[in-house]
């Protein structure tokens, strides 16, 4: 992280701006309205800005710049907004010199600190920082959210500043105050702030605050979640949602560390790991760690690659809880063969060359792919093979020897849906020798079947990814 955000509190803080043109104009309305102590020093002034200086705390210094003037005041931090180039990085040096924070108009690499693009709705403040390489850029990000943020949040913000001394008083339980204000925030309360009807929020509030169970609301509960494989797009609302309520997570090696980033930040993150033969953590300490956590009363987040009910043991999980009668809510995710055949451009179905598509395990037993092969060389169907990399000759070798034509169109997708995806195209009885010639990263799905013909035509998605 180039620029750490943190809100400052600047309330006649004493600063100092180098400049007093249309540059210093800009910076000077947000100081004002925080109410800074301003200093600006400069040969002349802006019209602008010795009217703004008769009504606000702004200090006007009619001289030439020079590094003594950093010693008149203790000034927290300094604004060079000359358009003069080397003024603006001599002011710099000398702040540096004296330890003073210093931002220089336009020129990122010699600020110490930078000015976000800024969405206000009452007390909440969101900021925006492209870490200086596009204060444009920043500002679309803003005009984005102004349309997803909408104007009554200032007010929301305000009923639940009012009510947060009240609610932390009536609550025993620590927890109970985030989880109470949880509940508010995602239901009906919410709701009636957002469509304006204040009294009636503030109404509801009260019921609420009067009548909440603690001990109902601190049961613990899992979410078995999942995350798809790969791209975070591919995440749904409600994994998202449950994502960012949780205060624990458990979380598998075939979840992207893009979607990690993307659980509740002060939740507690556990790597469960599962590399083929390497379990970090066995399966029944799992099961144990998900009763534990959720026995403490807390929302375990139990996130799983793809979907956790396609060859993701999550209905062992569920399993176990259901017999500790704890609660949970399961949540689909895409599973890698979706999503690595929709960003292959590889339908698993298709009117003219396959009317089923069948999802089998490469997973080798003590060596061995005990499979009913027979069963699986139909014609018009599509067999996807989850884990099959190291099977790979097997399954090329079982399926020829029961019937499929040797020609079958087949390609093994490697890290699908991520920006590291790659396909290999071959057919059934080259594969096995492309594989052993390009040694293809894990994880990968292998599709068979006549609708790998249509990649060539569908293929829509490119990345980088080098063999
Ligand atoms: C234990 S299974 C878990 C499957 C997961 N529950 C799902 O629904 O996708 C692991 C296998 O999923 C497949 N897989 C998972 N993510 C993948 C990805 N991004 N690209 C290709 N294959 C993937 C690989 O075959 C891998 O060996």
């Amino acid at each position: 992280m180039k620029y750490f955000p943190f809100f400052l509190q600047l309330n006649k803080l004493p600063c100092l701006i180098i400049g007093g043109g249309s540059v210093a104009e800009r910076k000077l309305d947000l100081l004002v309205k925080a109410n800074a102590d301003i200093t600006i020093v400069s040969i002349e002034f802006t019209d602008y800005i010795l009217e703004l200086s008769k009504t606000n705390n702004i200090k006007c210094v009619t001289k030439e710049y020079s590094q003594k003037l950093l010693e008149e005041k203790r000034y927290k931090f300094v604004i060079a907004a000359t358009n003069n180039v080397t003024l603006n990085e001599q002011v710099a040096k000398d702040c540096d010199n004296h330890n003073i924070l210093i931002n220089v108009v336009d020129q990122p690499n010699i600020c110490d600190f930078i000015f976000p693009s800024i969405l206000e709705r009452g007390d909440i403040t969101v900021a925006v920082s492209t870490g200086g390489a596009s204060p444009v850029l920043a500002r679309m990000l803003r005009t984005k959210l102004e349309t997803m943020v909408p104007s009554n949040y200032g007010k929301l913000a305000a009923i639940v500043s009012a009510n947060r001394i009240k609610v932390r008083d009536k609550m025993k339980k620590f927890s109970s105050n985030k989880i109470f204000w949880e509940q508010m925030l995602n239901g009906k309360f919410f709701e009636l702030v957002l469509s304006g009807r204040n009294e009636e929020a503030e109404l509801f509030l009260d019921e609420q605050i009067e009548n909440f169970n603690e001990d109902i609301a601190n049961q613990g509960e899992v979410y078995l979640v999942g995350a798809g494989p790969g791209d975070p797009d591919l995440l749904t609302f409600k994994a998202l949602r449950l994502m960012q309520q949780a205060d624990i997570a458990l979380y598998d090696r075939l979840v992207h560390p893009s979607i990690v980033d993307l659980i509740r930040r002060d939740a507690t993150k556990i790597y469960v790991g599962k590399e083929r033969d390497n379990h970090v953590v066995r399966q029944e300490e799992i099961n144990h760690l998900l009763v534990k956590y959720a026995k403490e009363g807390k929302k375990v987040l139990r996130l799983k690659g793809g979907d956790p009910f396609i060859f993701g043991r999550g209905g062992e999980e569920i399993e176990t809880l259901a017999e500790e009668k704890i609660s949970f809510q399961v949540v689909p995710g895409i599973t890698s063969a979706s999503g690595c055949s929709a960003y292959s451009g590889i339908p698993l179905t298709h009117r003219d060359y396959a009317q089923s598509c069948i999802f089998v395990t490469g997973h080798l037993k003590e060596g061995k792919l005990d499979l009913d092969w027979e069963k699986l060389v139909q014609p018009n169907q599509t067999i996807v093979f989850y884990m099959g990399l190291v099977s790979i000759n097997i399954i090329c070798n079982e399926l020829i020897n029961n019937g499929m034509d040797k020609e079958t169109p087949c390609a093994l997708v490697q890290q699908g849906t991520t920006n590291t995806q790659k396909e290999y195209i071959s057919v059934l009885k080259d594969m096995p020798a492309l594989v052993e010639a390009k040694r293809p990263k894990a994880p990968t799905i292998f599709i068979i079947g006549g609708v790998v013909s249509l990649r060539d035509k569908l293929k829509w998605y490119t990345t980088n990814a080098e063999g």
